[in-house]
């Protein structure tokens, strides 16, 4: 009884944990004030970390995990607690096994080209600034500093045949807080130029320190593309005073920069037209308004193209007929272990859009998983700069 007892509890403790990682990452998702975030991120901690304890003092005391039969049908508050942690328990492993069996649609995701190359290395010194950058670097297995490069060719079902071919430069999440130096971002700037693509596109959480916006001449200011260069801001920029936040959107625009954030524009490329969107909800709660748009007609175009911070947009997206959503703000998990994979996703979705490609009819989307973040701490999880090519699905 002894052994069943302990497997129920270890089966609890998991159920328990994954209820509560659930409720933290549902809490990110949201754009409520970031003092109640505080508050509500303190609340979550304390259970998490305090229910095992009485449930474990009480198991002593009681000599089994409650599992007799004379509390078996006592429905007492904590026996109801432990059979939620039991289902969802059975939930979290039935949801990872069918991801586990689940995989982008390979007709979709036709190569994925990666190369490493560990920036401190390149830069001959560690980047970083701050203390708390300095200690969390130290830790082994810590991959801030090793940027993976990605080139990924879409497919995408709707794509005009005069855009087969159409590259975009994609990354998100830089966090420019000043814990990691400038030099650190003017490298990552330098690569994501050498892929010399037609657009640049940046999904949010662009600078968290107003220091840093004197910055931006020496990084995002040098970013090039043939057909622009554009952005939306993330909840990192909803944290920073408003004053700030209209000197940032300012000061990009002046270097060249092209803002999305909550509407649409047309571009020409190459005689075609393409509709650029953003929707940076729900921290910048404008919305493009895309009834006022050129309708989406079947392999003519226009192509619709939406940045989104977060992946929780796919559902609007996938309403407006875009084709491509870019995303970001899931920073991949930042620690993602064997097995299992990422544990803490800022999503409504969990861990389900951490990053990657994923596709429901008639959106494509691709989740970033950043360049830097508030905690520079990446465990098997690197920081990733892409360059998509767009093909249709007959072109060789
Ligand atoms: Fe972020």
């Amino acid at each position: 009884m002894f052994i069943v007892n302990l497997l129920l509890g270890i089966i609890a403790l998991l159920g328990h944990l994954a209820l509560w990682t659930a409720a933290s990452n549902r809490l990110h998702a949201t754009a409520l004030p970031r003092y109640w975030v505080k508050v509500a991120r303190a609340v979550i901690y304390t259970i998490t970390f305090l229910a095992p304890l009485l449930f474990l003092q009480n198991s002593v005391r009681d000599a089994g995990w409650g599992f007799q039969n004379r509390v078996l049908f006592s429905f007492s508050l904590p026996q109801i607690y432990l059979g939620l942690c039991w289902i969802s328990a059975v939930r979290t492993i039935a949801l990872w096994l069918g991801r586990q069996l689940w995989t982008a649609n390979p007709l979709l995701l036709e190569s994925n080209h990666t190369e490493i190359v560990n920036i401190a290395h390149y830069l001959k010194q560690k980047p970083a600034e701050s203390r708390k950058a300095i200690l969390l670097s130290r830790i082994p297995g810590n991959q801030i500093y090793e940027l993976t490069t990605n080139v990924k060719i879409l497919r995408l079902p709707r794509l005009p045949e005069e855009l087969d071919g159409l590259s975009i430069t994609h990354f998100s999440d830089l966090h420019l807080t000043g814990q990691l130096s400038r030099k650190f971002y003017e490298e990552i700037i330098h690569r994501a130029n050498q892929f010399q693509s037609d657009l640049v596109m940046i999904t949010g959480d662009l600078v968290d320190h107003p220091k840093c916006i004197s910055w931006l001449p020496e990084t995002l200011g040098k970013l090039r593309a043939q057909y622009g260069v554009y952005y939306i801001f993330g909840n990192h920029e909803r944290r920073m005073q408003n004053e700030h936040v209209l000197q940032l959107d300012d000061q990009l625009q002046q270097l060249g920069l092209v803002s999305l954030t909550g509407h649409w524009m047309e571009v020409n490329f190459k005689g075609s037209q393409l509709i650029l969107a953003g929707n940076a909800r729900p921290w910048f709660v404008a919305c493009p308004d895309m009834e006022s748009c050129p309708p989406r007609k079947p392999n003519a175009g226009p192509l619709r193209i939406l940045l989104s911070h977060s992946p929780d947009q796919f559902a609007w997206a996938n309403s407006y007929d875009f084709d491509l959503l870019l995303s970001g703000h899931t920073h991949g998990g930042q620690i993602r272990f064997p097995v299992i994979g990422p544990v803490v996703v800022p999503s409504w979705y969990g861990t389900k859009f951490a990053s990657g490609v994923f596709y429901q009819e008639p959106t494509l989307m691709h989740v970033s998983r950043g360049i830097a973040g508030t905690t520079p701490l990446r465990i098997n999880c690197r920081p990733e700069l892409s360059q998509l090519v767009l093909r249709t699905l007959s072109a060789q």
